[in-house]
C-alpha cells in the first residue's frame, strides 16, 4: 500500500547543525543574512528538529563541489561528531552533487532550506489539493537530485527531508517519477477545477471575494477568525495555515462577502512550491480586494512586505486593489510605529485583538469594495432598463422605493463604457448632471 505524505511519521529525532554561507555577493546585505539564519532556526524547530548550533562561513563565492569551503567541511564534521548530530541543514539551496559529496564526507543527512520548507508543508497539508500540491513540489525538487538521496534515505529512514515520496519510490527510475508527476498534475487539475467552478459561481452571484495575504505569522488566520468565527488554526509558528480557508463575513451594511486566508509567504519561497501552489494562490488574483497583513512588530517587516509584493507580482496580482494592514501594533513600540510606511495606497494600523480596530477595518473594506459600484433608480415600468442593468455588471443589491427599483451594481468597465450612456439618467446621485444634459 502506498503511504501518503502526511501519514509518514518522524522516526528519528533530528539533531541538527545549521550552516550558512555568506558570499561576497550576499555580504552587502548583512542584516538579511543574519535574519535568514534566525528564520532557518525557526523553520527547523517548526519541522520538529532540535537545533544544536549554527555555523557561518564568509567566502568569496560558492564552492561547486562542497558548497562551503573544504576546510569548513572539516570543521563541520568535527562539530557534528562532538555534538552527536545526525543532520546538517544549509540555509541555501544545494545542488545534487553537493548533497552527495557532503553526505559522503560527513555521514549525516544533508538538508537545504527548500527541502525544509517542503517538509513543513508536507506535515501541514490537510486537504486533498494541498497534499497533491506538496507532493508535486517535492517530486519536482527531487527529480534533478534523485541520485543524491538513495543512501541517506535508506540509512536514516525518517525525519525531515524524508517525509513525502517514500523510500521505495525514490529508488525507482526518473521515468517512474515523471509518470507520478503527470498523474499528480492530472489529479490536481480535477480538484482545482471543482474549486474554481465553485468560486466562479460565487463571483457570478455578485459576492465580493477578499483575500488575506502576508508573510508567515503576520496574523492572517487571526483576522479570519475574528471576523468570521472560523474554526481556524492560529499558532505562533511558521506556516500554521497551508490550505486556503474561505468563510463568509458580514459587512456593516449587512452585505456578505467571502474572506479567504492563504498560505503565508517567506523569503526564498521554493520556486517548485510557488509553481505547485499556483492554482491556490491564483485565487488571490481573482479576489476583488487583497488585504496585505504585515506584522508591524517584526524587525524585518519591510523585507517581509517586499517578499509578499514580489510573490504577488509573480502571480500577476500586483495591480489589484489592496489595503496594507499593519497588524500587531500592540506589540510595536511607539517610536517604531512612527516608522511604518503609511503613505502611498490604503493603509491601516491595527491589532487583530482590538474590536474597535476591527470595526474600523470592516468600514474601510466596505468603502473600498463598494467604491466601484453604482446605484440606479429605474421606474418599475422600464423593464428594458432593468434588463440593461443586469447586462452591464453584477447586481449586488435591490430595493423597492415607491414606483422605482433601486439597483446597486458593480459595473463591468467594458460593458459600461459601451452601454452605460443609456442608463445615465437613472444613476442615483447623478440626477443633476442628467437633467442638466436634458436642458
Ligand atoms: P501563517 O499560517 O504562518 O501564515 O500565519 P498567520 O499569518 O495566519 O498568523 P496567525 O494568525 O496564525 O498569527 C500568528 C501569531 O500572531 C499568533 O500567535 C497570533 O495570536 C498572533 N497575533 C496575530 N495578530 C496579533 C495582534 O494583533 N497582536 C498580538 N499581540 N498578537 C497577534
Amino acid at each position: 500500500m502506498r503511504t501518503t505524505l502526511h501519514e509518514v511519521k518522524v522516526k528519528t529525532q533530528d539533531r541538527a547543525v545549521l550552516v550558512s554561507l555568506v558570499t561576497q555577493k550576499l555580504k552587502k546585505r548583512e542584516e538579511l543574512n543574519e535574519y535568514s539564519l534566525q528564520e532557518l532556526i525557526k523553520l527547523a524547530e517548526t519541522a520538529g528538529v532540535e537545533v544544536l548550533e549554527t555555523l557561518v562561513q564568509n567566502k568569496e563565492s560558492v564552492d561547486t563541489k562542497w558548497f562551503i569551503g573544504k576546510g569548513k567541511v572539516e570543521e563541520l564534521r568535527e562539530r557534528l561528531e562532538t555534538l552527536d548530530a545526525n543532520t546538517a541543514i544549509f540555509d541555501q539551496e544545494l545542488s545534487g552533487a553537493q548533497v552527495r559529496n557532503l553526505e559522503a564526507a560527513l555521514d549525516v543527512k544533508i538538508i537545504d532550506r527548500t527541502q525544509l520548507i517542503l517538509d513543513i508543508f508536507a506535515q501541514r497539508a490537510r486537504t486533498r489539493e494541498g497534499i497533491i500540491q506538496v507532493e508535486l513540489a517535492q517530486l519536482s525538487y527531487l527529480l534533478p537530485r534523485l541520485s543524491g538521496h538513495g543512501k541517506n534515505l535508506s540509512r536514516l529512514g525518517g525525519g525531515i527531508g524524508t517525509r513525502g515520496p517514500g523510500e521505495s519510490k525514490l529508488e525507482t527510475d526518473r521515468r517512474h517519477i515523471r509518470g507520478r508527476i503527470d498523474d499528480l498534475k492530472a489529479q490536481l487539475f480535477e480538484v482545482t477545477r471543482h474549486r474554481i467552478l465553485h468560486s466562479e459561481r460565487r463571483k457570478k452571484s455578485g459576492v465580493y471575494q477578499v483575500a488575506l495575504v502576508g508573510y508567515t505569522n503576520a496574523g492572517k488566520s487571526t483576522l479570519l477568525k475574528q471576523f468570521t468565527d472560523a474554526d481556524v488554526y492560529v499558532e505562533n509558528q511558521l506556516f500554521a495555515t497551508l490550505d486556503p480557508t474561505s468563510r463568509t463575513m458580514k459587512l456593516p451594511s449587512g452585505k456578505e462577502i467571502v474572506l479567504t486566508d492563504t498560505v503565508g509567504f517567506i523569503q526564498n519561497l521554493p520556486h517548485d512550491l510557488v509553481a505547485a501552489f499556483r492554482a491556490t494562490l491564483e485565487e488571490v488574483c481573482e479576489a476583488d480586494l487583497i488585504l496585505h497583513v504585515v506584522d508591524s512588530s517584526a524587525e524585518m517587516r519591510l523585507e517581509h512586505m517586499r517578499v509578499v509584493e514580489e510573490v504577488l507580482s509573480e502571480l500577476g496580482a500586483q495591480g489589484k486593489e489592496q489595503i496594507t494592514l499593519f497588524n500587531k501594533i500592540d506589540l510595536c513600540p511607539p517610536e517604531e510605529l512612527e516608522l511604518l510606511p503609511m503613505g502611498g495606497g490604503d493603509t491601516m494600523k491595527l491589532s487583530a485583538y482590538n474590536s474597535e480596530d476591527l470595526e474600523k477595518l470592516k468600514i474601510i473594506i466596505q468603502e473600498k469594495l463598494m467604491g466601484d459600484s453604482i446605484q440606479f433608480a429605474i421606474p418599475v415600468e422600464r423593464g428594458d432598463m432593468t434588463a440593461l442593468v443586469y447586462r452591464i455588471g453584477d447586481v449586488l443589491n435591490t430595493e423597492v422605493l415607491d414606483d422605482k427599483m433601486l439597483f446597486e451594481v458593480r459595473v463591468n468597465a467594458d460593458d459600461y463604457a459601451k452601454l452605460g450612456y443609456k442608463l445615465k439618467e437613472f444613476v442615483v446621485g447623478d440626477e443633476v448632471t442628467a437633467s442638466e444634459e436634458l436642458e
